[in-house]
């Protein structure tokens, strides 16, 4: 990984500096990991409105891992027009089968099961009746099965985090380029009917120029890290090796959109501190059995990380990951402008010259004007799907983009963007919170990106 990162800041310092300077970026500062095409970045790719495929008339799809959050992906294609379930992928054969029966219940045919193994999503991505993969996996597998696909020359499409390494996030973005195919990062959240609804108050000024976010992943998963089944199978054992954000595009994604990053800001750098690490080994001592070995394993994972990130046009982000104490949830979904401040958890807003105190106000007196019309239009839909109704709305918009061959709401580079906060966190708490450069996944085009609109 460090060899990878050194090549590329040495990249960087000679080969690009040009293209820096004709963008009127300025050269990046010596030493500095950045960004640098190995080959010119294909022209479809470089679209200021972003990359597009062929519309395609229905939208056939694989899925790979099918546990709780792939079999809720499942239950949302099955109320989306123009989707076909063709084939599952999942090492549980119990699980594959039981997500099967959904999609002939619905009346559907029955999809494949590929059960024979880890790596027997190899040979669903190879099937020539697929469109899109989408992989609902443990987070290694979230690199390799999208790599899989987009080289078997489908679309890819990835639960959170995309990949949890800088070599990883560069691989999605590389293949992606390379075979033309869309590489989406599924984060539910940016689908909030709160997040969406502050997107439109930043994009109708109502905020002013925004200066600061925060967001989070704040959820206390002691119970589930530390279950026999699902996450409890593979969650924790990031917590033994890995300390800083394991998590971060919850909080990240939607503050992110808001911020335009990729889309005239990008990040420039973040430093990360960890607290003390409590909770999870405490909890397991007073929880699990004596002979359950997570008894006396030695965490690293900090309970509360804190990540600050500064960006290109100099506002600045906290982003936090907390999986391990006592707290009620949050995001903090906080986007702070020159002309008010929205804060989530509970929601409430403060702009100057319409609320009536200096304090807090509900939102309730914004929602009929600023609700988005997505929201608007769709919130009977979504009623009843997973995660409040976002995941819903994630799941229909992938697939209306992709039938009308519009741009993705998210791209490869919001997912290598928003993922690539895990690795270089863990680097600058290990380092005493040294800056990390956050690589341009988008080599010097942001600024010439067209910011996210509001879509109906
Ligand atoms: N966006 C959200 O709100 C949200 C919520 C929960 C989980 N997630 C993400 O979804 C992913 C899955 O989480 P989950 O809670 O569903 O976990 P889970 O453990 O319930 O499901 C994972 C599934 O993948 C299967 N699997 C493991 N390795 C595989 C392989 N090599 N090939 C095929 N199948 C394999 C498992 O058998 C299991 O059925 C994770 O990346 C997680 O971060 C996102």
């Amino acid at each position: 990984v460090s060899g990878d990162l050194d090549r590329r800041s040495f990249l960087k310092g000679t080969a690009l500096a040009g293209l820096g300077a004709g963008l009127g970026l300025g050269a990046a500062p010596p030493g500095e990991a950045a960004s640098v095409p190995r080959e010119p970045v294909p022209t479809a790719y470089a679209a200021a409105g972003g990359f597009t495929a062929p519309a395609l008339p229905q939208v056939r799809l694989g899925f790979v891992g099918v546990g709780l959050q792939g079999g809720g992906h499942v239950e949302n294609f099955l109320k989306i027009d123009g989707v076909e379930i063709v084939a599952l992928a999942d090492i549980d054969a119990a699980r594959a089968e039981e997500v099967a029966s959904w999609v002939v219940a619905a009346g559907r045919k029955k999809p494949a099961l590929y059960t024979r193994g880890e790596h027997d999503f190899l040979r669903l991505v190879e099937r020539d009746d697929l469109d899109l993969v989408l992989t609902a996996t443990p987070w290694e597998w979230h690199v390799p099965v999208c790599v899989a696909a987009m080289n078997a020359g489908k679309h890819a499409a990835t639960e959170v985090p995309a990949a949890y390494t800088v070599d990883g996030c560069w691989e999605l973005v590389e293949t992606a380029e390379r075979t033309l195919r869309h590489c989406v990062m599924l984060e539910n959240c940016c689908y909030g009917r709160s997040e969406m609804m502050v997107l439109k108050m930043v994009r109708s000024g109502l905020l002013g120029e925004l200066l600061h976010a925060e967001g989070a992943y704040i959820h206390d998963l002691r119970a589930i890290k530390l279950d026999t089944k699902n996450e409890g199978l593979w969650r924790w054992q990031h917590s033994l090796t890995r300390n800083g954000n394991l998590y971060p595009t919850h909080g990240l994604g939607p503050v992110a959109q808001c911020l335009d990053i990729n889309r005239g800001d990008a990040f420039d750098y973040l430093v990360s501190m960890s607290s003390p690490v409590r909770g999870l080994g405490a909890w397991a001592r007073e929880h699990l059995p004596d002979s359950d070995p997570r008894r006396r394993m030695d965490f690293v994972l900090g309970d509360m990380n804190s990540t600050l990130i500064k960006t290109q046009r100099g506002r600045t982000i906290l982003v936090q990951h907390d999986t391990t104490t006592p707290r009620p949830y949050s995001r903090l979904n906080l986007v702070q402008g020159t002309r008010g401040t929205f804060s989530g958890y509970p929601d409430k807003i403060f702009v100057e010259g319409r609320t009536p105190t200096h304090a807090w106000e509900s939102i309730e007196s914004y929602r009929a004007e600023f609700d988005h019309p997505l929201w608007a239009a769709n919130h009977a839909a979504a009623a009843g799907a997973g995660h409040g109704g976002m995941d819903f709305m994630e799941d229909f918009r992938l697939i209306a983009a992709l039938r009308a061959g519009t741009p993705m709401d998210m791209d490869v580079y919001d997912a290598a963007a928003w993922s690539v906060i895990c690795e270089l966190s863990e680097r600058s708490v290990a380092g005493r919170s040294q800056p990390q450069t956050v690589p341009d996944f988008t080599r010097g085009r942001w600024p010439l990106r067209t910011p996210l609109g509001i879509v109906s």
